[in-house]
């Protein structure tokens, strides 16, 4: 995967930042009690011990978070994106775009296709992501729009491809991932393909997406490579078809 240019930031940064403080804490805390108190019966080895392995565990978790964030997730998406055979002409929607990682990967395979990003705007601004599409060379191929997952302002059918990554898990009830998942397959063309990504939840957008007839449905985990500290933490990817005959389609 070529380097990233654009700006994309730590997701997050303060769960980082505590792992990594308390680790470095109790590292210090086990050496102390090694360079003064390990002689001591009992509780001060437990305790050193104890110290040592958690505060490994939590430096290994703040590395493997940071990791994923800065690169690891856009080496997975890069295959996903590689996987999905995008034509150069393809209109392709990344659903709650944020500051464009995804948006910029899937820009790069097209030519005279689109790659729109729908986002609030709440916690970042679309002339970050513009600047970051500036950034890695495909402006020309990026649009950026203004909405809400669950009611989408684009027409019916309008896109070839629907993307998105770590965004439909931030809608707090249930209702509002179904009414988003059924958005991203009205907004798709028969014949149309779509890739989520989530931490949570892919098994219940996996049963809406077969509830509005998309075919060809697939499921997986994503690895380590897509891990947020740990396995607890980690990346599932879900893709399927819109029937490419219109009558197939059963709408909720
Ligand atoms: C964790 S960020 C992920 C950003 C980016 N897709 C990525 O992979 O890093 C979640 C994004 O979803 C957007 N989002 C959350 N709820 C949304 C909603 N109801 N409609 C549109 N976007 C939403 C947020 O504004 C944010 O940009």
């Amino acid at each position: 995967m070529a380097a990233r240019k654009g700006r994309y930031g730590v997701e997050a940064p303060i769960v980082p930042t505590l792992l990594g403080a308390v680790g470095v804490l109790l590292l210090v805390a086990a050496l102390v009690l090694a360079l003064t108190g390990v002689a001591a019966p009992g509780w001060t080895l437990a305790a050193l011990v104890w110290s040592l392995v958690v505060g490994t565990c939590l430096l290994v978790a703040a590395g493997w978070y940071l990791f994923t964030t800065l690169r690891g997730r856009f080496a997975v998406w890069a295959e996903i994106v590689e996987g999905m055979w995008l034509r150069g002409g393809d209109r392709v929607l990344d659903m709650g775009c944020g500051r464009g990682e995804v948006l910029t990967l899937v820009a790069r395979r097209l030519r005279s296709g689109r790659a729109v990003g729908l986002d609030p705007w709440d916690g970042t601004s679309p002339d970050v992501t513009l600047a970051n599409a500036a950034a890695e060379g495909v402006a020309d191929r990026v649009d950026v729009s203004t909405g809400d997952l669950t009611a989408m302002p684009f027409a019916d059918g309008d896109f070839d491809v629907v993307v998105s990554s770590l965004a439909l898990h931030t809608i707090p009830s249930a209702e509002g991932r179904a009414a988003a998942v059924a958005e991203a397959v009205r907004v798709l063309r028969p014949g149309g393909r779509l890739a989520l990504v989530d931490l949570r939840h892919v098994q219940e957008y996996e049963s809406v997406l077969a509830e509005q007839g998309v075919t060809d449905l697939r499921r997986r985990g994503l690895g380590p490579r897509f891990w947020y500290c740990g396995p607890w933490v980690g990346a599932s990817l879900v893709t399927g078809t819109k029937p490419s005959e219109p009558d197939e389609f059963t709408s909720a």
